[in-house]
C-alpha cells in the first residue's frame, strides 16, 4: 500500500524517524523561494527525489507528485537521492564501497530526517540514510538558501565495521530532473583560451565532464556547467539549473539519462585512482555541490547564483576592492629595486590604489630569473632587492599607494634550496624520471609539516611587512606521478588529501588575515571553483587579456562568478586601444599590467577620466545585478549591463566584436532590469580625449522606454567599444 505522509519541514526545525513497523511514506520538500526539490520514500524505505522544479503553492501536493507516474522500476533504480551500488540499484552510483569483510553490496535506507533553522534565509536538511544489514551510514546535506534559490548539497560517510571500510565512489550529490529532454552546456579550455562553451543535447547513456588534474583541476574541462529542461534555455527564458563543484581538485559529473528518461546528475570527487579507506566511526564528508534553478532563462540563473556568491561565499563579497598595478607583463622576471621603485611612482601617477610586485623577486642560490629555478626558496633575491619586501612595502607608502605580493607557494622546482633540503615533501614517483609541468613539481599538501610551510610563506610575509596588503597565490603545474612520501600505503588518498591540504592551509591564512585581499590564480582560471573561492576575493580568470578574447572568457565565466571576483587587467595583448581594453576591464575588478611611462599625456588623461567613472560605477559593477544583453557568439557588437540594486544608477557596455564591412549597431539595444517608471539620464562616459559621442546630450529617458525600445551605442568601426551611464534623473 502506497500511504502518504506529508511533513512539510522546509523551513521548521524538527527531528522525524521513520516507523519501524511500517514504512510509513515520508515527502520531504527542500524549498526555496521559487523552487522545490522534493525528496519521498518508497515502500521499501528507498529515499527518492521525486521533483525539482518550481515550488508549488500548495505544499501537501508534493506528496502526490510520484502516484502521476506509472513507469517500471523492477529493480529499484529510478531516481534514487544517494544511489548506492552493489544491491537492487544497477545504475551508475552515487556511492561504492568495500565494506571490511570484503562485500561490495550496499543498500541505504531512509531512517530519520531533521530540518534546523542556520540563519534568517539559510535552512539545512539532513537526511540520515542506513544500511539495514552492515553499520554503514550516509548523512545526506540539503543547505538552502532561501532568497537566492541556491541549494549547496554534500553527503558525509562513517561506518561501525570491524575494520577499514574502502570508499570506491562517493559523489557529493545525485539529482534526479524530469523533463521532455535535456540540453548540457559545458565548458572546455586551456592555457589563455579558458571557458569555451559547448552546448548539446544529452542522449542516452552516460557523459561525464571529469578533471584528473590534481591541482589546477580546471584547466581543460572546469566543474560548471548548465543543464537546460524541455529545450534549451536563452538568456531570459527556460528552464535550467546551473551546478558547480565546490572542490579544487579531480572531479567527476556524471549526466545519465535513464531508461525512464529521467535525468541523473552525479557530481563528486573524481573517484579515479582515488579509493578512500575509512576506519570505523571517522567521518567523511564530501565537498558541497551548489546549484541554482530558474525558469526564466540562464540570465536568471546567474543574477542568483552571483547574489548568493556576494553574500555568503566569497570573502568580502559584498565590500570593496582595490585597483592595482601589476609588473608581470612590463618586467616579467627582469627588475631590480632601482626599476620597481620607479614603477611605485608609476602607479601613484596612474592613479590605482596597489602595486602588486609578481614573480622573480625571491631566491638566491637558485635565483629566479625565468621559470627554471627558485620556485620554493621565498626568501628576497639579494641582488635584485638588497632592502628586502619591507623597502618596498614603505617605498610603496611614501608613494601613497600600497603594496602586494605574487607567490606560488605549493610548488618547488628541482633547482631550489627546498627541493635539496626535502625532496620528500615533493610530490613524486621514487621509480620513475620526474615529469615536470612549468619546471616545476608540486608539494605534498597531505603532509602536515609542508602545510606548516606553506602557511609559513603567507604568514612570514605578513609577519615581517604588517602592510602588506595583498596577495596573487599562482599554481602552475598538474600533478604527475602521483606519489607521496607521507602516505605510504594509502596512496589512493593523495588528491583528495591534497585538496584538503590546501584547504587547512588556506583556513589558517583566514583564521589569522580574514579579510587581506586574496587573488586565485592558476596560470589563469584553472582553479578557479567556489571550494577555493571561500578564502579568495578574487580570481584570475586568464592570462590571455586581449580584450576581444576576455569579452567571451568573461562573458562564459559570468554566469557562474560575480564581476567582484573577476579580476581583469589593462594589458598590451591584442590590437585594441587603450580605450578598449580599458572598458573591458571595467567590466569587473580592475587592474593594469601596462607601462605607464609609454603612455601618452592623453592616454594617461583617458585612464584618470575612466578610474574616477569606475570609481562612481563600482557599486553598480560590483555589488549589482549583471544583465547580458547581446551576445558576442551571435552579434556584430557584444553588450553587457551593470546595475545597482537601488536601480538608480547603470552602466552598459558595448564592444564591436566582429570587424567586417558595415558591421555596428544598428538598431537600439533593449535594456534590462531598471525601473520602468523611474526616469534615467542617458551618457557616455569613457570617452578617449578629443572624441565625440554621437549619444544626444542631456537623453533622458524612462526605464520602461530603454527596456521596451532601447538604446542605440553607435558602435562602429570608429566607436569599437562604447561606455553608457545611466543615472536615475530626478
Ligand atoms: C601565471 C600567471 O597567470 C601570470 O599572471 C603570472 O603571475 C605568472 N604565472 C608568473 O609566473
Amino acid at each position: 500500500m502506497f500511504r502518504n505522509h506529508l511533513l512539510p519541514l522546509c523551513l521548521v526545525g524538527g527531528l522525524f524517524t521513520a516507523g519501524s513497523s511500517f514504512a510509513q511514506v515520508v515527502t520531504i520538500p527542500v524549498e526555496t523561494q521559487h523552487n522545490a526539490l522534493v525528496l519521498q520514500t518508497d515502500a521499501n524505505k528507498n529515499l527518492k527525489m521525486v521533483y525539482f522544479g518550481a515550488r508549488l503553492s500548495n505544499t501537501a501536493e508534493y506528496a502526490r507528485i510520484q502516484k502521476m507516474y506509472n513507469q517500471k522500476d523492477d529493480s529499484g533504480i529510478l531516481n534514487s537521492a544517494y544511489t548506492p551500488s552493489g544491491s537492487a540499484n544497477l545504475s551508475e552510483p552515487a556511492i561504492t564501497v568495500t565494506h571490511a569483510n570484503g562485500d561490495k553490496s550496499l543498500s541505504l535506507a531512509y531512517v530519520s530526517h531533521e530540518v534546523t533553522k542556520v540563519a534568517d534565509d539559510i535552512s539545512l536538511l539532513t537526511v540520515t540514510l542506513k544500511d539495514p544489514v552492515y553499520d554503514f551510514e550516509v548523512k545526506l546535506f540539503y543547505k538552502t538558501y532561501f532568497k537566492e534559490d541556491v541549494t549547496e548539497q554534500w553527503s558525509v560517510i562513517k561506518h561501525g565495521e570491524r575494520g577499514e571500510v574502502i570508499l570506491n565512489k562517493f559523489a557529493s550529490a545525485n539529482l534526479n530532473l524530469k523533463g521532455d529532454g535535456f540540453w548540457l552546456k559545458q565548458y572546455h579550455g586551456n592555457w589563455a583560451e579558458e571557458m569555451r562553451p559547448e552546448e548539446a543535447r544529452l542522449t542516452h547513456g552516460i557523459k561525464t565532464i571529469d578533471s584528473k588534474l590534481g591541482t589546477r583541476a580546471n584547466l581543460y574541462e572546469p566543474s560548471m556547467f548548465a543543464i537546460s529542461v524541455d529545450k534549451p534555455a536563452t538568456e531570459d527564458e527556460g528552464k535550467v539549473l546551473l551546478g558547480a563543484l565546490e572542490w579544487s581538485g579531480n572531479f567527476k559529473i556524471d549526466f545519465e539519462l535513464d531508461v525512464a528518461d529521467n535525468l541523473r546528475l552525479i557530481a563528486g570527487i573524481n573517484n579515479a585512482a582515488a579509493e578512500y579507506h575509512l576506519k570505523p566511526n571517522e567521518e567523511f564528508a564530501t565537498p558541497a555541490f551548489v546549484y541554482t534553478y530558474s525558469d526564466q532563462g540562464k540570465g536568471d540563473a546567474s543574477r542568483k547564483l552571483q547574489r548568493w556568491a556576494r553574500k555568503y561565499k566569497i570573502v568580502d563579497g559584498e565590500g570593496s576592492r582595490l585597483t592595482l598595478l601589476n609588473n608581470w607583463e612590463s618586467t616579467y622576471f627582469d627588475f631590480n629595486e632601482t626599476k620597481l621603485a620607479e614603477l611605485l611612482k608609476d602607479t601613484k601617477k596612474l592613479g590605482v590604489d596597489l602595486f602588486l610586485l609578481d614573480d622573480g623577486w625571491f631566491a638566491n642560490k637558485y635565483p629566479r630569473n625565468d621559470d627554471h629555478a627558485g620556485l620554493g626558496d621565498w626568501q628576497e633575491n639579494k641582488q635584485k632587492l638588497p632592502d628586502g619586501v619591507s623597502w618596498l612595502v614603505k617605498e610603496a607608502q611614501n608613494n601613497g599607494v600600497k603594496f602586494g605580493i605574487w607567490i606560488e607557494p605549493e610548488m618547488v622546482n628541482p633547482k631550489s634550496e627546498l627541493y635539496e633540503k626535502h625532496p620528500d615533501w615533493v610530490i613524486k614517483q621514487p621509480n620513475r624520471p620526474e615529469k615536470y609541468f612549468r619546471n616545476q613539481l608540486v608539494l605534498d599538501l597531505t603532509n602536515p609539516k609542508v602545510q606548516d610551510f606553506v602557511f609559513g610563506v603567507v604568514d612570514n610575509l605578513f609577519t615581517k611587512n604588517p602592510d602588506l596588503a595583498y596577495i596573487k597565490w599562482d599554481c602552475n603545474a598538474v600533478i604527475y606521478n602521483a606519489y607521496s612520501a607521507y602516505l605510504k600505503k594509502d596512496q589512493s588518498h593523495l588528491y583528495t588529501d591534497y585538496v584538503r591540504g590546501l584547504y587547512k592551509v588556506l583556513e589558517r591564512v583566514r583564521a589569522k588575515y580574514p579579510k587581506v585581499p586574496l587573488m586565485l590564480c592558476s596560470g589563469g582560471g584553472g582553479r578557479v571553483d567556489y571550494g577555493a573561492l571561500k578564502y579568495f576575493t578574487e580570481f584570475w580568470p586568464s592570462d590571455n587579456t586581449d580584450p576581444l578574447e576576455r569579452i567571451f572568457i568573461q562573458w562564459e565565466y559570468s554566469y557562474f562568478y560575480p564581476a567582484i571576483t573577476s579580476s581583469n587587467h589593462v594589458t598590451d595583448w591584442g590590437k585594441q586601444p587603450l580605450k578598449f581594453r580599458t572598458d573591458v576591464a571595467m567590466m569587473g575588478k580592475l587592474g593594469f599590467d601596462i607601462v605607464v611611462s609609454k603612455l601618452s599625456e592623453q592616454d594617461l588623461d583617458y585612464v584618470h577620466g575612466a578610474l574616477k567613472n569606475y570609481d562612481n560605477l563600482k557599486e553598480a559593477i560590483w555589488h549589482g545585478d549583471q544583465y547580458r544583453l547581446q551576445s558576442p557568439w551571435d552579434n556584430d557588437a557584444a553588450s553587457i549591463m551593470y546595475v545597482d540594486n537601488a536601480k538608480a544608477k547603470a552602466v552598459m557596455f558595448n564592444y564591436l566584436v566582429n570587424n567586417r564591412y558595415g558591421t555596428g549597431t544598428h538598431v537600439p539595444i533593449r535594456l534590462k532590469g531598471l525601473d520602468p517608471q523611474k526616469k534615467y539620464q542617458v551618457k557616455e562616459i569613457n570617452l578617449y580625449p578629443g572624441a565625440k559621442s554621437p549619444i544626444e546630450n542631456d537623453l533622458v529617458l524612462t526605464g520602461d522606454f530603454l527596456m521596451n525600445v532601447g538604446v542605440n551605442p553607435r558602435v562602429d568601426k570608429n566607436r569599437t567599444s562604447v561606455v553608457l551611464e545611466l543615472d536615475e534623473a530626478r
